[in-house]
Protein backbone atom coordinates (compact mmCIF):
# COMPACT_ATOMS: atom_id res chain seq x y z
CA UNK A 1 0.00 0.00 0.00
CA UNK A 2 1.40 3.26 -0.22
CA UNK A 3 2.61 5.58 2.11
CA UNK A 4 1.54 8.67 2.25
CA UNK A 5 -2.10 10.39 1.32
CA UNK A 6 -4.65 10.42 -0.97
CA UNK A 7 -6.02 12.79 -2.04
CA UNK A 8 -10.40 12.39 -3.30
CA UNK A 9 -10.87 15.53 -5.52
CA UNK A 10 -14.03 16.87 -5.69
CA UNK A 11 -15.81 18.56 -9.38
CA UNK A 12 -14.25 21.57 -9.83
CA UNK A 13 -10.91 20.85 -10.08
CA UNK A 14 -10.28 24.50 -9.46
CA UNK A 15 -11.21 24.16 -5.92
CA UNK A 16 -10.71 20.76 -4.56
CA UNK A 17 -10.84 20.05 -1.76
CA UNK A 18 -8.67 17.38 -0.04
CA UNK A 19 -9.83 14.79 2.06
CA UNK A 20 -6.69 12.77 3.99
CA UNK A 21 -6.97 9.26 3.94
CA UNK A 22 -4.03 7.80 6.21
CA UNK A 23 -2.51 4.27 5.68
CA UNK A 24 -1.42 2.55 8.17
CA UNK A 25 1.72 3.25 9.10
CA UNK A 26 4.72 2.40 7.87
CA UNK A 27 7.65 1.56 10.85
CA UNK A 28 10.64 4.35 9.84
CA UNK A 29 13.36 1.68 9.95
CA UNK A 30 11.77 -0.32 7.28
CA UNK A 31 14.26 -1.25 4.62
CA UNK A 32 12.88 0.71 1.01
CA UNK A 33 13.33 -0.81 -2.04
CA UNK A 34 14.73 1.65 -5.09
CA UNK A 35 10.97 0.96 -6.91
CA UNK A 36 9.40 1.55 -3.66
CA UNK A 37 11.30 4.77 -2.98
CA UNK A 38 10.45 5.98 -6.64
CA UNK A 39 6.84 5.21 -5.79
CA UNK A 40 7.16 7.16 -2.48
CA UNK A 41 8.67 9.79 -4.14
CA UNK A 42 6.27 9.83 -7.07
CA UNK A 43 3.61 10.35 -3.67
CA UNK A 44 4.90 12.55 -2.18
CA UNK A 45 5.28 14.95 -5.34
CA UNK A 46 1.23 13.74 -6.19
CA UNK A 47 0.63 15.31 -2.52
CA UNK A 48 2.71 18.06 -2.84
CA UNK A 49 0.56 18.98 -6.37
CA UNK A 50 -2.89 18.41 -4.44
CA UNK A 51 -1.75 20.37 -1.51
CA UNK A 52 -0.71 23.28 -3.24
CA UNK A 53 -3.77 23.49 -5.91
CA UNK A 54 -5.63 23.41 -1.97
CA UNK A 55 -4.05 25.91 -0.85
CA UNK A 56 -4.00 27.97 -3.77
CA UNK A 57 -7.76 27.75 -3.69
CA UNK A 58 -8.36 28.69 -0.09
CA UNK A 59 -5.69 31.26 -1.12
CA UNK A 60 -8.09 32.08 -3.68
CA UNK A 61 -11.26 32.22 -2.26
CA UNK A 62 -9.39 33.89 0.74
CA UNK A 63 -8.43 36.26 -1.92
CA UNK A 64 -11.48 36.81 -3.42
CA UNK A 65 -12.96 37.97 0.34
CA UNK A 66 -10.18 40.03 0.99
CA UNK A 67 -10.80 41.71 -2.76
CA UNK A 68 -14.50 42.14 -1.75
CA UNK A 69 -13.98 43.49 1.69
CA UNK A 70 -11.21 45.88 0.01
CA UNK A 71 -14.12 46.79 -2.57
CA UNK A 72 -17.03 47.29 0.33
CA UNK A 73 -14.48 49.64 2.32
CA UNK A 74 -13.39 51.80 -0.59
CA UNK A 75 -17.05 52.15 -1.12
CA UNK A 76 -18.02 52.85 2.13
CA UNK A 77 -15.76 55.27 1.88
CA UNK A 78 -16.22 56.90 -1.57
CA UNK A 79 -19.93 57.02 0.09
CA UNK A 80 -19.18 58.53 3.38
CA UNK A 81 -21.15 61.92 4.47
CA UNK A 82 -19.75 63.02 7.92
CA UNK A 83 -21.18 66.25 9.86
CA UNK A 84 -18.96 68.09 8.02
CA UNK A 85 -19.62 67.26 4.66
CA UNK A 86 -22.86 67.35 5.50
CA UNK A 87 -22.75 71.19 6.69
CA UNK A 88 -20.82 71.88 3.29
CA UNK A 89 -23.69 70.10 1.37
CA UNK A 90 -26.53 72.43 3.43
CA UNK A 91 -24.97 75.68 2.53
CA UNK A 92 -24.18 74.77 -1.19
CA UNK A 93 -28.28 74.46 -1.03
CA UNK A 94 -29.03 77.49 0.76
CA UNK A 95 -26.53 78.85 -1.76
CA UNK A 96 -27.67 77.87 -4.54
CA UNK A 97 -31.48 79.04 -3.47
CA UNK A 98 -30.04 82.59 -3.11
CA UNK A 99 -29.12 82.29 -6.71
CA UNK A 100 -31.78 80.25 -7.96
CA UNK A 101 -34.12 82.96 -6.84
CA UNK A 102 -32.39 86.01 -8.86
CA UNK A 103 -33.23 85.38 -12.29
CA UNK A 104 -35.79 83.80 -14.91
CA UNK A 105 -34.96 80.24 -15.62
CA UNK A 106 -33.30 80.06 -12.07
CA UNK A 107 -29.87 78.89 -11.38
CA UNK A 108 -27.99 76.33 -13.60
CA UNK A 109 -28.86 73.96 -10.56
CA UNK A 110 -31.88 75.19 -8.99
CA UNK A 111 -34.65 76.23 -10.42
CA UNK A 112 -36.77 77.96 -7.85
CA UNK A 113 -39.71 78.23 -9.77
CA UNK A 114 -42.44 80.78 -7.73
CA UNK A 115 -46.05 79.11 -7.86
CA UNK A 116 -48.42 81.87 -8.30
CA UNK A 117 -50.53 79.88 -5.49
CA UNK A 118 -52.00 82.90 -3.36
CA UNK A 119 -54.01 80.69 -1.18
CA UNK A 120 -53.27 78.03 0.64
CA UNK A 121 -56.39 76.12 2.02
CA UNK A 122 -57.26 76.84 5.48
CA UNK A 123 -60.05 74.73 6.97
CA UNK A 124 -63.25 76.60 5.64
CA UNK A 125 -63.23 75.28 1.72
CA UNK A 126 -66.67 73.90 1.30
CA UNK A 127 -67.58 71.70 -1.95
CA UNK A 128 -66.73 68.78 -4.36
CA UNK A 129 -63.37 68.91 -6.10
CA UNK A 130 -61.22 66.70 -7.79
CA UNK A 131 -57.45 65.90 -8.17
CA UNK A 132 -55.51 64.61 -10.59
CA UNK A 133 -51.75 63.27 -9.12
CA UNK A 134 -49.27 62.74 -12.04
CA UNK A 135 -45.46 61.90 -11.56
CA UNK A 136 -44.37 58.67 -11.81
CA UNK A 137 -45.61 55.03 -12.97
CA UNK A 138 -48.53 55.23 -11.04
CA UNK A 139 -51.06 58.62 -11.23
CA UNK A 140 -53.93 59.33 -9.15
CA UNK A 141 -57.70 60.56 -9.85
CA UNK A 142 -59.28 61.04 -6.73
CA UNK A 143 -62.66 63.69 -5.44
CA UNK A 144 -62.87 65.10 -1.68
CA UNK A 145 -66.30 66.23 -0.27
CA UNK A 146 -65.21 69.21 1.59
CA UNK A 147 -67.51 70.02 4.74
CA UNK A 148 -66.24 73.46 6.09
CA UNK A 149 -64.27 74.64 9.50
CA UNK A 150 -66.50 72.31 10.97
CA UNK A 151 -66.59 69.15 9.08
CA UNK A 152 -63.19 69.57 7.42
CA UNK A 153 -62.88 66.21 4.80
CA UNK A 154 -65.95 64.73 4.86
CA UNK A 155 -65.41 61.93 1.99
CA UNK A 156 -62.65 61.34 -0.13
CA UNK A 157 -62.23 58.71 -2.65
CA UNK A 158 -59.62 57.80 -4.98
CA UNK A 159 -58.16 55.45 -7.82
CA UNK A 160 -54.76 54.74 -8.55
CA UNK A 161 -53.93 53.82 -12.23
CA UNK A 162 -50.30 52.13 -13.26
CA UNK A 163 -49.11 54.26 -16.63
CA UNK A 164 -48.14 52.18 -19.08
CA UNK A 165 -44.64 51.58 -19.82
CA UNK A 166 -44.85 52.97 -23.80
CA UNK A 167 -47.03 55.70 -22.69
CA UNK A 168 -44.22 57.03 -20.62
CA UNK A 169 -42.29 58.07 -23.86
CA UNK A 170 -44.93 58.34 -26.52
CA UNK A 171 -46.61 61.63 -26.85
CA UNK A 172 -48.29 64.44 -25.06
CA UNK A 173 -51.38 63.29 -26.75
CA UNK A 174 -51.35 59.95 -26.03
CA UNK A 175 -50.38 60.40 -22.74
CA UNK A 176 -53.17 63.01 -21.63
CA UNK A 177 -55.58 60.74 -23.36
CA UNK A 178 -55.07 58.03 -21.21
CA UNK A 179 -55.27 60.10 -18.61
CA UNK A 180 -58.71 61.98 -19.55
CA UNK A 181 -59.98 58.74 -20.33
CA UNK A 182 -59.63 57.60 -16.79
CA UNK A 183 -60.80 60.64 -15.14
CA UNK A 184 -63.83 60.61 -16.91
CA UNK A 185 -64.49 57.13 -15.88
CA UNK A 186 -64.01 58.28 -12.47
CA UNK A 187 -66.02 61.30 -12.70
CA UNK A 188 -68.85 59.17 -13.92
CA UNK A 189 -68.84 57.05 -10.77
CA UNK A 190 -69.62 60.00 -8.50
CA UNK A 191 -71.66 58.62 -5.84
CA UNK A 192 -73.44 59.18 -2.87
CA UNK A 193 -72.11 61.14 -0.51
CA UNK A 194 -70.67 63.51 -3.20
CA UNK A 195 -72.95 66.51 -3.84
CA UNK A 196 -71.62 68.99 -7.03
CA UNK A 197 -73.18 72.23 -6.10
CA UNK A 198 -75.85 72.93 -9.03
CA UNK A 199 -74.87 75.12 -11.53
CA UNK A 200 -70.96 74.88 -11.18
CA UNK A 201 -68.95 73.34 -13.53
CA UNK A 202 -66.53 70.72 -11.75
CA UNK A 203 -63.45 71.40 -10.84
CA UNK A 204 -59.68 70.24 -10.11
CA UNK A 205 -56.23 70.50 -9.08
CA UNK A 206 -53.45 68.98 -11.37
CA UNK A 207 -50.66 67.86 -9.54
CA UNK A 208 -47.97 67.68 -12.32
CA UNK A 209 -44.54 66.20 -10.39
CA UNK A 210 -42.33 67.38 -13.34
CA UNK A 211 -40.47 71.06 -13.52
CA UNK A 212 -42.92 73.37 -15.15
CA UNK A 213 -42.70 77.39 -15.20
CA UNK A 214 -45.59 78.92 -14.38
CA UNK A 215 -47.00 81.57 -16.16
CA UNK A 216 -50.35 81.78 -13.73
CA UNK A 217 -51.92 79.35 -11.29
CA UNK A 218 -53.45 77.96 -13.55
CA UNK A 219 -51.20 77.15 -16.83
CA UNK A 220 -47.19 76.46 -16.96
CA UNK A 221 -45.11 75.20 -19.53
CA UNK A 222 -42.76 71.98 -19.01
CA UNK A 223 -39.38 72.50 -18.53
CA UNK A 224 -38.25 68.94 -19.17
CA UNK A 225 -38.80 65.47 -18.42
CA UNK A 226 -37.79 63.11 -15.22
CA UNK A 227 -38.11 60.33 -13.39
CA UNK A 228 -37.62 57.79 -16.73
CA UNK A 229 -40.59 60.28 -18.70
CA UNK A 230 -39.69 61.10 -22.09
CA UNK A 231 -42.14 62.62 -24.17
CA UNK A 232 -40.42 65.06 -26.75
CA UNK A 233 -43.33 67.29 -28.02
CA UNK A 234 -44.93 68.24 -24.59
CA UNK A 235 -41.61 70.09 -23.51
CA UNK A 236 -42.01 73.95 -24.49
CA UNK A 237 -45.94 73.85 -24.10
CA UNK A 238 -48.34 74.67 -21.52
CA UNK A 239 -49.49 71.30 -19.81
CA UNK A 240 -52.61 72.62 -18.71
CA UNK A 241 -54.37 73.37 -22.26
CA UNK A 242 -52.97 69.99 -23.55
CA UNK A 243 -54.93 68.57 -20.91
CA UNK A 244 -58.06 70.14 -20.92
CA UNK A 245 -57.46 69.90 -25.07
CA UNK A 246 -57.66 65.87 -23.82
CA UNK A 247 -60.62 66.32 -21.66
CA UNK A 248 -62.66 68.17 -23.95
CA UNK A 249 -61.93 65.37 -26.23
CA UNK A 250 -63.52 62.72 -24.13
CA UNK A 251 -66.72 65.77 -23.75
CA UNK A 252 -65.94 66.33 -20.42
CA UNK A 253 -67.08 69.20 -18.37
CA UNK A 254 -64.09 69.83 -15.81
CA UNK A 255 -61.86 72.66 -15.66
CA UNK A 256 -58.05 72.76 -14.32
CA UNK A 257 -58.50 75.32 -11.45
CA UNK A 258 -54.95 74.99 -10.09
CA UNK A 259 -51.90 73.45 -11.55
CA UNK A 260 -49.20 72.08 -9.05
CA UNK A 261 -46.36 70.08 -8.27
CA UNK A 262 -46.81 67.45 -6.22
CA UNK A 263 -44.37 69.24 -2.96
CA UNK A 264 -46.85 72.35 -3.55
CA UNK A 265 -49.87 70.17 -3.19
CA UNK A 266 -48.10 68.48 -0.29
CA UNK A 267 -47.56 71.84 1.20
CA UNK A 268 -50.99 72.25 1.13
CA UNK A 269 -52.55 69.16 2.12
CA UNK A 270 -50.19 70.11 5.27
CA UNK A 271 -50.85 73.77 6.04
CA UNK A 272 -54.89 72.74 6.02
CA UNK A 273 -54.15 70.90 9.46
CA UNK A 274 -51.07 72.55 10.54
CA UNK A 275 -50.37 76.29 10.27
CA UNK A 276 -46.87 75.58 11.10
CA UNK A 277 -46.33 73.78 8.25
CA UNK A 278 -43.54 75.64 5.99
CA UNK A 279 -41.87 73.09 3.88
CA UNK A 280 -42.68 69.71 2.19
CA UNK A 281 -40.46 67.34 0.60
CA UNK A 282 -41.36 64.56 -1.53
CA UNK A 283 -39.13 61.33 -1.62
CA UNK A 284 -40.77 59.19 -3.32
CA UNK A 285 -40.36 57.78 -6.88
CA UNK A 286 -38.63 61.71 -7.49
CA UNK A 287 -37.27 63.99 -5.11
CA UNK A 288 -38.54 67.28 -4.72
CA UNK A 289 -39.41 70.87 -1.67
CA UNK A 290 -40.90 73.72 -1.52
CA UNK A 291 -40.95 76.47 0.67
CA UNK A 292 -42.71 79.32 1.54
CA UNK A 293 -40.45 82.47 0.87
CA UNK A 294 -40.93 86.16 1.11
CA UNK A 295 -41.59 87.78 -1.44
CA UNK A 296 -38.72 90.34 -1.19
CA UNK A 297 -36.44 87.68 -1.15
CA UNK A 298 -37.36 86.61 -4.90
CA UNK A 299 -35.23 89.23 -6.83
CA UNK A 300 -36.84 87.67 -10.42
CA UNK A 301 -40.42 88.05 -9.00
CA UNK A 302 -42.46 90.06 -11.69
CA UNK A 303 -45.83 91.83 -11.42
CA UNK A 304 -47.96 92.81 -8.39
CA UNK A 305 -46.58 91.35 -4.90
CA UNK A 306 -48.81 88.73 -3.71
CA UNK A 307 -51.53 90.28 -0.77
CA UNK A 308 -50.03 88.34 1.83
CA UNK A 309 -46.00 89.31 1.07
CA UNK A 310 -44.88 85.47 0.30
CA UNK A 311 -44.77 83.08 -2.23
CA UNK A 312 -43.95 79.65 -2.48
CA UNK A 313 -40.89 78.34 -4.24
CA UNK A 314 -40.71 75.05 -5.93
CA UNK A 315 -36.89 74.21 -5.80
CA UNK A 316 -36.68 71.70 -8.01
CA UNK A 317 -34.13 70.40 -5.80
CA UNK A 318 -33.23 67.25 -7.86
CA UNK A 319 -31.26 68.78 -9.65
CA UNK A 320 -28.92 69.73 -7.15
CA UNK A 321 -25.66 69.13 -7.52
CA UNK A 322 -21.82 69.82 -5.72
CA UNK A 323 -18.44 68.52 -5.56
CA UNK A 324 -19.11 67.97 -1.95
CA UNK A 325 -21.81 64.87 -3.06
CA UNK A 326 -20.24 61.81 -2.22
CA UNK A 327 -21.04 60.46 -6.05
CA UNK A 328 -19.14 57.07 -6.78
CA UNK A 329 -19.01 54.62 -9.60
CA UNK A 330 -22.30 53.19 -9.36
CA UNK A 331 -23.88 56.92 -9.29
CA UNK A 332 -22.03 57.26 -12.83
CA UNK A 333 -23.26 54.62 -14.24
CA UNK A 334 -26.38 55.44 -13.11
CA UNK A 335 -26.36 58.36 -14.69
CA UNK A 336 -24.50 57.97 -17.81
CA UNK A 337 -27.58 54.70 -18.56
CA UNK A 338 -30.36 56.84 -17.84
CA UNK A 339 -32.60 58.83 -19.96
CA UNK A 340 -31.79 62.06 -18.55
CA UNK A 341 -27.63 62.07 -18.56
CA UNK A 342 -26.34 64.87 -16.84
CA UNK A 343 -29.24 65.99 -14.85
CA UNK A 344 -30.99 65.23 -11.39
CA UNK A 345 -27.99 64.23 -9.68
CA UNK A 346 -29.71 64.66 -6.38
CA UNK A 347 -32.46 62.61 -7.23
CA UNK A 348 -30.58 60.48 -8.41
CA UNK A 349 -28.24 59.44 -4.99
CA UNK A 350 -31.52 59.88 -2.97
CA UNK A 351 -34.84 58.54 -4.41
CA UNK A 352 -37.12 55.59 -4.98
CA UNK A 353 -36.18 54.89 -8.59
CA UNK A 354 -32.82 54.74 -8.40
CA UNK A 355 -31.63 53.47 -4.88
CA UNK A 356 -32.20 49.79 -6.35
CA UNK A 357 -30.28 50.54 -9.01
CA UNK A 358 -27.70 51.69 -7.30
CA UNK A 359 -27.37 48.68 -5.08
CA UNK A 360 -27.69 46.97 -8.55
CA UNK A 361 -24.56 48.29 -9.72
CA UNK A 362 -22.38 47.96 -6.94
CA UNK A 363 -23.29 44.09 -6.50
CA UNK A 364 -22.47 43.77 -10.17
CA UNK A 365 -19.02 45.26 -9.75
CA UNK A 366 -18.23 43.08 -6.54
CA UNK A 367 -19.46 40.01 -8.88
CA UNK A 368 -17.29 41.25 -11.91
CA UNK A 369 -14.57 41.67 -10.25
CA UNK A 370 -14.31 40.22 -6.95
CA UNK A 371 -16.62 36.91 -7.74
CA UNK A 372 -18.69 37.63 -5.19
CA UNK A 373 -21.76 35.26 -5.44
CA UNK A 374 -18.91 32.41 -6.39
CA UNK A 375 -18.29 33.74 -10.29
CA UNK A 376 -17.24 33.29 -12.72
CA UNK A 377 -20.13 33.28 -14.49
CA UNK A 378 -22.52 35.86 -13.35
CA UNK A 379 -26.27 36.17 -13.32
CA UNK A 380 -27.67 37.88 -16.16
CA UNK A 381 -30.50 39.22 -14.08
CA UNK A 382 -27.65 40.90 -12.09
CA UNK A 383 -26.66 42.69 -15.35
CA UNK A 384 -29.99 43.82 -16.33
CA UNK A 385 -30.95 47.35 -15.52
CA UNK A 386 -33.43 48.07 -13.17
CA UNK A 387 -33.98 44.66 -11.86
CA UNK A 388 -33.70 45.49 -8.30
CA UNK A 389 -36.70 47.90 -7.48
CA UNK A 390 -36.25 49.45 -4.37
CA UNK A 391 -38.67 48.32 -2.15
CA UNK A 392 -36.35 44.96 -2.32
CA UNK A 393 -33.50 47.21 -1.02
CA UNK A 394 -35.94 48.29 1.93
CA UNK A 395 -36.50 44.21 2.58
CA UNK A 396 -33.03 43.37 2.55
CA UNK A 397 -32.53 46.07 5.11
CA UNK A 398 -34.32 45.21 7.33
CA UNK A 399 -34.13 41.33 7.93
CA UNK A 400 -32.76 40.53 11.12
CA UNK A 401 -32.70 37.69 10.71
CA UNK A 402 -30.03 35.11 11.97
CA UNK A 403 -28.87 33.61 8.58
CA UNK A 404 -30.48 36.63 6.11
CA UNK A 405 -33.08 34.28 5.13
CA UNK A 406 -34.98 37.46 3.67
CA UNK A 407 -31.68 38.57 1.96
CA UNK A 408 -31.42 34.64 0.47
CA UNK A 409 -35.12 34.55 -0.54
CA UNK A 410 -34.31 37.83 -2.42
CA UNK A 411 -31.05 37.49 -4.20
CA UNK A 412 -32.82 33.93 -5.63
CA UNK A 413 -36.22 35.02 -6.44
CA UNK A 414 -34.91 38.53 -8.03
CA UNK A 415 -31.48 37.75 -9.38
CA UNK A 416 -31.95 34.43 -9.80
CA UNK A 417 -29.05 33.28 -8.06
CA UNK A 418 -30.05 30.41 -5.66
CA UNK A 419 -27.02 30.06 -3.23
CA UNK A 420 -25.23 32.80 -1.13
CA UNK A 421 -22.94 32.22 1.55
CA UNK A 422 -23.86 34.11 5.23
CA UNK A 423 -20.79 36.66 4.58
CA UNK A 424 -22.44 37.02 0.76
CA UNK A 425 -25.80 38.13 2.37
CA UNK A 426 -24.11 40.09 4.75
CA UNK A 427 -22.32 41.89 2.32
CA UNK A 428 -25.73 42.57 0.54
CA UNK A 429 -27.12 43.79 3.22
CA UNK A 430 -23.94 46.46 3.90
CA UNK A 431 -24.08 47.85 0.40
CA UNK A 432 -27.90 48.65 1.41
CA UNK A 433 -27.26 49.55 4.26
CA UNK A 434 -24.40 51.81 2.82
CA UNK A 435 -26.85 53.42 -0.07
CA UNK A 436 -29.84 54.14 2.11
CA UNK A 437 -27.64 55.53 4.57
CA UNK A 438 -26.33 57.82 2.52
CA UNK A 439 -29.25 59.19 0.51
CA UNK A 440 -31.40 59.75 3.82
CA UNK A 441 -28.21 62.24 4.92
CA UNK A 442 -28.80 64.17 1.82
CA UNK A 443 -32.05 64.45 1.87
CA UNK A 444 -31.24 65.94 5.42
CA UNK A 445 -28.51 68.25 4.34
CA UNK A 446 -31.58 69.48 1.69
CA UNK A 447 -33.90 69.86 4.33
CA UNK A 448 -31.35 71.87 7.25
CA UNK A 449 -30.33 73.85 3.99
CA UNK A 450 -33.58 74.95 3.44
CA UNK A 451 -34.42 75.62 7.23
CA UNK A 452 -31.26 77.64 6.59
CA UNK A 453 -32.13 79.69 4.36
CA UNK A 454 -36.12 80.72 6.12
CA UNK A 455 -33.54 80.87 9.23
CA UNK A 456 -35.70 78.61 11.28
CA UNK A 457 -32.16 76.08 11.36
CA UNK A 458 -31.25 77.49 15.25
CA UNK A 459 -35.06 76.92 16.91
CA UNK A 460 -36.73 79.08 18.52
CA UNK A 461 -34.54 80.87 20.94
CA UNK A 462 -32.87 82.58 17.53
CA UNK A 463 -32.79 86.28 17.38
CA UNK A 464 -33.28 85.64 13.89
CA UNK A 465 -35.78 88.22 12.76
CA UNK A 466 -38.11 85.89 10.31
CA UNK A 467 -38.22 83.43 13.02
CA UNK A 468 -39.32 85.39 16.11
CA UNK A 469 -41.32 87.35 14.26
CA UNK A 470 -43.72 84.29 13.33
CA UNK A 471 -43.97 83.41 16.79
CA UNK A 472 -44.14 79.94 16.13
CA UNK A 473 -42.22 77.43 17.82
CA UNK A 474 -42.42 74.57 15.46
CA UNK A 475 -41.07 74.49 11.85
CA UNK A 476 -43.65 71.44 10.03
CA UNK A 477 -42.31 69.74 7.22
CA UNK A 478 -44.61 68.07 4.84
CA UNK A 479 -43.61 64.99 4.02
CA UNK A 480 -44.79 62.77 1.21
CA UNK A 481 -43.77 59.70 -1.00
CA UNK A 482 -43.96 56.16 -1.06
CA UNK A 483 -39.58 56.08 0.02
CA UNK A 484 -39.70 58.13 2.90
CA UNK A 485 -43.30 56.22 3.93
CA UNK A 486 -42.07 52.43 3.44
CA UNK A 487 -38.57 52.48 4.08
CA UNK A 488 -38.52 52.90 8.19
CA UNK A 489 -34.73 52.84 8.02
CA UNK A 490 -34.35 55.53 5.91
CA UNK A 491 -36.67 57.97 7.76
CA UNK A 492 -34.45 56.56 11.05
CA UNK A 493 -31.28 57.99 9.04
CA UNK A 494 -32.86 61.22 8.52
CA UNK A 495 -34.16 62.46 11.10
CA UNK A 496 -30.82 61.39 12.61
CA UNK A 497 -29.07 63.75 10.29
CA UNK A 498 -31.18 66.54 11.03
CA UNK A 499 -30.73 66.47 14.65
CA UNK A 500 -27.10 65.52 14.42
CA UNK A 501 -26.57 69.16 12.18
CA UNK A 502 -28.91 70.82 14.71
CA UNK A 503 -28.40 72.30 17.92
CA UNK A 504 -30.83 70.55 20.51
CA UNK A 505 -33.71 73.29 20.53
CA UNK A 506 -33.38 73.86 16.52
CA UNK A 507 -33.66 69.95 16.50
CA UNK A 508 -36.46 69.76 18.79
CA UNK A 509 -38.47 72.60 16.88
CA UNK A 510 -38.32 71.06 13.55
CA UNK A 511 -41.12 68.48 13.18
CA UNK A 512 -41.53 65.95 10.26
CA UNK A 513 -45.06 64.94 9.47
CA UNK A 514 -45.40 62.29 6.53
CA UNK A 515 -48.82 63.10 5.07
CA UNK A 516 -49.68 60.27 3.16
CA UNK A 517 -51.20 61.48 0.29
CA UNK A 518 -51.27 64.89 0.82
CA UNK A 519 -49.93 65.56 -2.68
CA UNK A 520 -53.02 64.08 -3.91
CA UNK A 521 -55.82 65.90 -1.20
CA UNK A 522 -53.67 69.10 -0.83
CA UNK A 523 -53.93 69.56 -5.21
CA UNK A 524 -58.06 69.47 -4.24
CA UNK A 525 -57.51 71.67 -1.18
CA UNK A 526 -56.11 74.19 -3.92
CA UNK A 527 -58.49 73.51 -6.46
CA UNK A 528 -60.97 74.59 -3.74
CA UNK A 529 -58.83 77.32 -2.69
CA UNK A 530 -58.61 79.13 -6.08
CA UNK A 531 -62.01 77.80 -7.43
CA UNK A 532 -63.60 80.43 -9.41
CA UNK A 533 -66.91 79.79 -7.56
CA UNK A 534 -64.46 81.21 -4.47
CA UNK A 535 -66.52 83.20 -1.70
CA UNK A 536 -64.97 82.53 0.92
C1 LIG B 1 -39.65 66.28 -10.38
C2 LIG B 1 -40.35 67.17 -9.39
C3 LIG B 1 -41.19 66.35 -8.45
C4 LIG B 1 -40.37 65.24 -7.82
C5 LIG B 1 -41.17 64.36 -6.89
C6 LIG B 1 -38.90 65.16 -9.66
O1 LIG B 1 -38.38 64.27 -10.58
O2 LIG B 1 -38.75 67.01 -11.16
O3 LIG B 1 -41.14 68.13 -10.05
O4 LIG B 1 -41.72 67.19 -7.47
O5 LIG B 1 -39.80 64.44 -8.82
O6 LIG B 1 -42.24 63.76 -7.54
Amino acid sequence: MAIGSRAVSYANPACVKSVVVRSQSVPQWRALSSQSIAHQQQQKNLTKTKKQKSSKCSNHSSTAAAQIHLLLSQFRQASATPLHRLRQLADAMTAEMHSGLMSEGGSEQLKMLPTYVENLPHGDEEGLFYAVDLGGTNFRVLRVQLGGKEKRIVKQEYQEVAIPPELMQGTSKELFDFIAKKLASFVAREGEGFEAHSGHVRELGFAFSFPVLQTSVKSGILVHWTKGFKISDAIGKDIVAAFEEAIGRKGDHIRVAALVNDTVGTLAGGRYWNEDTMLSVILGTGTNACYIEQVDAVPKWRGAPPKSGEVIINMEWGNFRSPYLPRTFADEEVDIDSVNPGDQWFEKMISGMYLGEIVRCVLAKFAQEAALFGGPIISPKLLEPFSLGTPYVSKIHSDESADLTEVARILKDVFEIRRTTFQERKIVHDICDIIAERGARLAAAGIVGILNKIGRDHGPTATNGSYLSSRRSKTVVAMDGGLYEHYTQYQVYMRAAIDEMLSETAAQSVVIELSKDGSGIGTALLAASHSQYHTF
